[in-house]
């Protein structure tokens, strides 16, 4: 949010787009558009009435009500202590398998381990299994990267994905 301001303090940002489910705790499938420009704002919002579902709209009001401020406040505190711990305890859980945790400064949200010790060449079985693995176990939230896929989006080719 800090990143947000600043941007808009010192150059120009006109909308940006939030996942309602990371920072609303609710069901995928929501996003909230913001602004600087309230017009702006407006002007989106009519563009939309009736084509979008309202399920998110709900959850996001149910969720909201039910903690209130204090709790949502509560939560994003929460939110950066256990960011520290994981931090420090999957820095450790690396350091155990010769990994590294990358250092990611001004990143305060997610984090990226190295899994050289599953990849070999040309062969990422191993390192594809291991996100199999977590989403059987309910680890949400992680991304498993080979680096040796490449993805086409609209007419640009992202290496490494
Ligand atoms: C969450 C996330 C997405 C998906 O966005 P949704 O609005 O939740 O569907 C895509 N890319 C990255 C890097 C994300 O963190
Ligand atoms: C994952 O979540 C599902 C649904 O809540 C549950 O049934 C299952 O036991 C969980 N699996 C593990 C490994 O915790």
């Amino acid at each position: 949010m800090h990143l947000i301001q600043e941007a808009s303090r010192k150059g120009r940002v006109d909308a940006f787009v939030q996942s309602t489910d990371k920072n609303f705790l609710v069901p995928v499938g929501g996003a909230i558009i913001g602004s600087f420009d309230k017009n702006l704002l407006d002007r989106i919002s009519k563009m939309y009435p009736g084509r979008a579902s309202a399920s998110s709209i709900m959850d996001v009001m149910i969720t909201l009500l039910s903690l209130g401020m204090a709790g949502y406040k509560q939560l994003i505190t929460q939110r950066k202590e256990m960011y520290s711990y994981l931090k420090e305890e999957l820095g450790k859980l690396a350091a155990r398998h010769d990994e590294r945790l990358l250092d990611t400064k001004g990143n305060p949200i997610s984090m990226g381990m190295t899994l050289q010790c599953l990849s070999h060449q040309h062969d990422n079985k191993q390192v594809t299994m291991l996100g199999f693995m977590l989403f059987l176990r309910n680890v949400s939230g992680t991304r498993v990267i080979t680096t040796t896929e490449t993805k086409h989006i609209v007419s640009y080719k992202f290496e490494g994905m």
